[in-house]
């Protein structure tokens, strides 16, 4: 296993779609395995396979390792990672909720971001067998922004154009002030 390096916005990959997976063999077995430790490493929820640099309809999630979200819910901390090929969403709730994102691709920026507070989701799992789950709460935000990003979608489209610049005028302060 190894820790991929992550893009940031505002790199163009990020608006770009990914493509389709024909099979879920041992290269794609080993980058869900990077892209699982990645992911713990920067102590996030979920990833997209963009995010490391590789326009494949992949993502990651893991509610339950390392995010601080979750521990401040009192979790447990215990990894138990999905692993998504060709994810898609097959039905979607009309009540909506919302939820504070954050995305490892926009380091340190927070907004809410409102969805579909459930969704039925068809993807292909770490052994390429297909699977139905239906999604609510956290998982079903998470889902949702990590398949936006397959779709070169991030959370700041949801939000109006004054909070989007907002958060791109902030992080662009941060990297320079970092680097
Ligand atoms: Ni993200």
């Amino acid at each position: 296993m190894a820790i991929l390096p992550l893009i940031y916005s505002p790199d163009p990959l990020l608006k770009k779609i990914s493509e389709p997976v024909a099979e879920v063999n041992d290269e794609i077995r080993q980058l869900l395995d990077d892209m699982v430790e990645t992911m713990h490493d920067r102590q996030g929820i979920g990833l997209a396979a963009v995010q490391v640099g590789v326009l494949k309809r992949i993502l990651v999630m893991d509610l339950g390792y390392g995010s601080k979200r979750y521990a401040e819910a009192g979790g447990e901390g215990e990894s138990n990672p999905i692993h998504m090929v060709n994810p898609e969403i097959v039905a979607s709730s009309d009540e909506e909720n919302i939820y504070e994102e954050g995305c490892l691709s926009f380091p340190g920026q927070f907004a809410e971001v409102i969805r579909p507070k459930m969704v039925t989701i068809e993807y292909l799992d770490y052994d390429g067998n297909k699977q139905r789950v239906d999604c609510d709460e956290l998982l079903s935000t998470c889902v949702q922004h990590e398949i936006d990003h397959l779709n070169g979608i991030t959370f700041v489209d949801h939000l109006s154009r004054v909070k989007r610049n907002m958060i791109l005028k902030k992080l662009e302060k941060q990297f320079k002030h970092n680097m």
